[in-house]
């Protein structure tokens, strides 16, 4: 569990402006939409980049420390820049920048090479590769929204983003040219939103097995027939862990991925018998419980995986629901026989992280543990993350589809519904209609 010293230090992060808005009237909130690609898993937005402004395909990186771009291929623009590495945004990157030379690394086309770089190691978290890229700035361009619907496109003039090679790309679903980092930087998305158009530090993330949701800055936040999400959190705090979690840091770099302090789960109100100190996050940054949007399904490390399937298992077998062969990557699965069928998904036993306190619990009905494998094959949504993971809990998306999830960095807390279909309606529900002439 983490301090309250380090807690303090999350909540008095400096707050930097850093990139330039043009705008007519100041928007106070942003929406981007999120797909599913079917064959990966991932979770894709797009925003507009560059001048002339060009689609861009991202994948959503909940913990990603920016944004960053194959800028090696097909990078046209007349508006990019190179900070450069005295610059202040440069050291605004703090841990993750370093001063480079004229090296080969990529480069749009006809960039000259420049001394004194700002060097940013871009991290493609799905492969866990990364790569130095340079420090660019840009033009970035999205929706504005009322919380209805989308409005006239909000333009940020000097976004900040990693230039990062081709190669780094590898391992990302189809069309996608680089990642949008949603972590507890200074240079995430949330954060040169926030900074640039002068609104909370706050966003929301609705993923959907359809077309889910992110929002930049406060509420409201409408999801048809009219329900926003965020007039009914449950909050738990934010923890930091004190070391990076990426795949190429520094040392004395702290992790930016955001991490909640699950104390126990209970399987039908029945406590499962784990190893306690594994929730915690230790010294050397290993164990604890993050939140994660690259990782599919939820990773456990084997022996909370083992007593957790273990107890899952008991309580549907008290159920009459059997036990059919493993499909992979699941190892446990029953058949659909016995399985009701309830307005919050199959009616399979209910899962329960239990927070900072008996009464504050992250309640994982049948549509968000159970995958339909065939008609008649249903398996628990969860995997086993090996032997001494770094991270104890990864919960995935599967497990966080069609739940909402504000992300509040000042206050350092995060904003969790239960299951929207308990309110009848899903994060697949915001009206992409745009309320504004084109
Ligand atoms: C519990 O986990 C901690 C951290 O990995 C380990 O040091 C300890 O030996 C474990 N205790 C038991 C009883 O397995
Ligand atoms: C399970 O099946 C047994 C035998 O058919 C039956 O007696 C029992 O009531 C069933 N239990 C549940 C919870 O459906
Ligand atoms: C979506 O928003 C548009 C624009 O405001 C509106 O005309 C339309 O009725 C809305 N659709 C639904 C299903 O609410």
């Amino acid at each position: 569990m983490a301090s309250s010293l380090q807690f303090l230090l999350f909540s008095s992060l400096l707050f930097l402006s850093l990139s330039y808005a043009q705008r007519s009237s100041r928007p106070n909130a942003l929406v981007l939409p999120v797909s599913k690609d079917a064959s990966t898993l991932q979770y894709l937005t797009k925003i507009n980049q560059r001048t002339p402004l060009v689609p861009v395909t991202l994948v959503v990186d909940l913990g990603g420390r920016f944004l960053w771009v194959d800028c090696e291929n097909n990078y046209v623009s007349s508006t990019y820049r190179t900070p450069g590495c005295n610059s202040d945004k440069c050291s605004i990157s703090r841990f993750a920048a370093v001063c480079g030379g004229c090296f080969p690394s990529p480069r749009p086309a006809g960039s000259p090479c420049m001394r004194n770089r700002c060097i940013l190691s871009a991290d493609n978290s799905v492969t866990r590769t990364a790569n130095d890229g340079e420090l660019l700035e840009d033009v970035v361009s999205v929706q504005s929204t009322d919380g209805s619907n989308p409005g006239p496109a909000a333009t940020v003039s000097k976004f900040l983003f990693s230039c990062a090679p081709t190669s780094l790309l590898k391992g990302l679903a189809g069309g996608a040219t680089g990642m949008a980092g949603l972590g507890r930087s200074q240079i995430s998305l949330p954060s040169q939103f926030a900074s640039s158009f002068s609104f909370p530090r706050k966003f929301a993330v609705c993923l959907s097995s359809g077309t889910g949701v992110i929002f930049f800055g406060d509420a409201p936040y409408k999801l048809r027939p009219n329900i926003d999400p965020s007039d009914s959190l449950t909050y738990t705090p934010l923890f930091i862990n004190p070391v990076s979690t990426s795949s190429g840091y520094l040392l004395g770099e702290s992790s930016v991925e955001y991490f909640i302090g699950v104390t126990s789960i209970k399987i039908t109100d029945k406590v499962v018998p784990l190893n306690t100190s594994l929730l915690s996050i230790d010294a050397e940054g290993y164990g604890g419980t993050k939140i994660s949007t690259v990782n599919p399904y939820t990773v456990m490390e084997s022996s909370i995986y083992k007593a957790f399937t273990e107890a899952f298992i008991n309580e549907a077998t008290a159920r009459n629901i059997t036990r059919a062969p493993s499909v992979a990557p699941f190892d446990v699965c029953f058949s659909t026989n016995n399985v009701g069928s309830t307005r919050l998904g199959p009616g399979v036993p209910f899962i329960e992280l239990i927070l900072q306190s008996q009464s504050v619990v992250w309640r994982i009905t049948g549509s968000n543990s159970m995958v339909y494998v065939s008609d008649n094959v249903l398996c628990l949504g969860f995997v086993d993350g090996g032997l001494n993971p770094r991270t104890a809990i990864v919960i995935g998306g599967y497990q966080l589809e069609d739940n909402f999830l504000q992300f509040d960095l000042e206050g350092s807390r995060l904003g969790f519904s239960y299951s929207l279909l308990g309110r009848r309606t899903t994060c697949g529900n915001f009206n992409f209609t745009s309320s504004s002439i084109p």
